[in-house]
């Protein structure tokens, strides 16, 4: 397939940039735009000339792919629909609202005739890339995750671990093939009736911790990792893409002039992180994939997977407010 037909499905804040990364794809063919919501599709379809569907199957006719940016109460329905007329999806995370639901679409997609790529996009930053090529054959002790963001009344429809904590999860599933010996979360409300504010700690081996802190309550947007090895501290920050290595410090005692003084050495090395965006390496992959008939970086297990990680965790930070209230 030369030129890949692609529509757009949902096109509130997370479907504008696919549409804006759509209309300038190397074999990609923006054709369409179907929302829920006439008047902000017709807006953004006039903006990239293309065409307006009101209805999801009339541009399914139309396409070869689409990207479903959707709130996640409605990706099992419409992804369903897609697989259904034949046509490969890029779903944004998380995949579906139930475990149940994510592996039915699992499954649906398993015949290899269509394409299931799930939008876990931190895979895709040059930052992350750039970090597990600096981990290579490092001895890992601990990483911390964070992931916090000021409230802004976005995607409340589902709790801070499904909204951002699964990034994270995206990325420990892609880095660890076995799963943790042991999970513990915790978390609470601030101004939704759900989880606004969420940590986990996962152990992965006696010497190995990770903690993962989610939240959407934090006067401050950070997306960082921090790993300390036996011999290194990496702070890797995917917002600024910037990787920065200490090395072990040397302290000596030197003789200078007769007297003796206490010299410390530390070395930093700023890592080179390619100034690639991240959804347009995404979306690339999904276009290629799609064209040449490849499997994506990010499958529909995947997706699954990430989807079952962060159930489990939810369903520890929920439990442990049930021991909290009773006490
Ligand atoms: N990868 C990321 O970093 C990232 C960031 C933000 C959001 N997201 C995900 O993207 C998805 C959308 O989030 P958003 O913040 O853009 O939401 P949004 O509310 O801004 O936009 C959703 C759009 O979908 C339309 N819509 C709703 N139901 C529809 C239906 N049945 N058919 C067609 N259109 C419909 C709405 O009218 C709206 O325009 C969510 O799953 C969210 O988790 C991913």
């Amino acid at each position: 397939m030369d030129q890949v037909r692609i529509g757009v499905i949902g096109t509130g804040r997370m479907g504008q940039s696919h549409c804006r990364v759509y209309s300038n794809l190397r074999h990609a063919k923006f054709v369409g735009i179907c929302d829920a919501n006439a008047e902000v599709g017709r807006e953004m379809a006039r903006r990239h000339e293309v065409s307006f569907f009101r209805e999801v199957d009339a541009l399914l006719e139309n396409v070869d792919a689409v990207s479903v940016c959707t709130p996640t109460p409605y990706h099992y329905e419409i992804v369903k629909r897609c697989l259904d007329a034949g046509v490969h999806v890029m779903v944004e995370k998380p995949f579906t609202e139930t475990l149940e639901q994510a592996e039915a679409l699992k499954e649906a997609a398993s015949n290899g005739k269509t394409i299931i790529q799930v939008g876990h996009i931190e895979k895709f930053n040059p930052a992350f890339i750039e970090l597990r090529k600096v981990l290579e054959g490092m001895d890992v002790l601990a990483m911390n995750f964070n992931r916090l963001s000021p409230f802004q009344g976005s995607n409340v429809d589902v709790d801070v671990v499904l909204d951002l904590m699964i990034h994270d999860i995206g990325l420990v599933v892609d880095l660890f093939e076995h799963e943790p010996l042991s999970m513990d979360a915790h978390g609470f409300a601030v101004f939704t009736d759900s989880i606004d504010y969420g940590m986990a700690i996962l152990k992965y081996a006696p010497e190995i911790l990770l903690t993962l802190t989610a939240s959407r309550v934090t006067e401050q947007k950070i997306r960082a990792i921090s790993v300390t090895t036996r011999d290194a501290y990496i702070e890797a920050d995917l917002l600024h893409k910037t990787i920065e290595v200490h090395r072990r410090t040397l302290g000596d005692y030197v003789n200078q002039k007769n007297s003796h003084k206490y010299r410390q050495e530390s070395l930093i090395e700023r890592i080179v992180v390619p100034t690639m965006e991240p959804l347009f390496l995404e979306l690339q992959d999904f276009v290629t994939c799609v064209a040449e008939g490849k499997t994506p970086q990010v499958t529909a297990a995947d997706g699954y997977n990430a989807l079952r990680f962060v159930l489990l965790l939810r369903d520890k930070i929920l439990e442990s407010r049930r021991v909290q209230n009773k006490v």
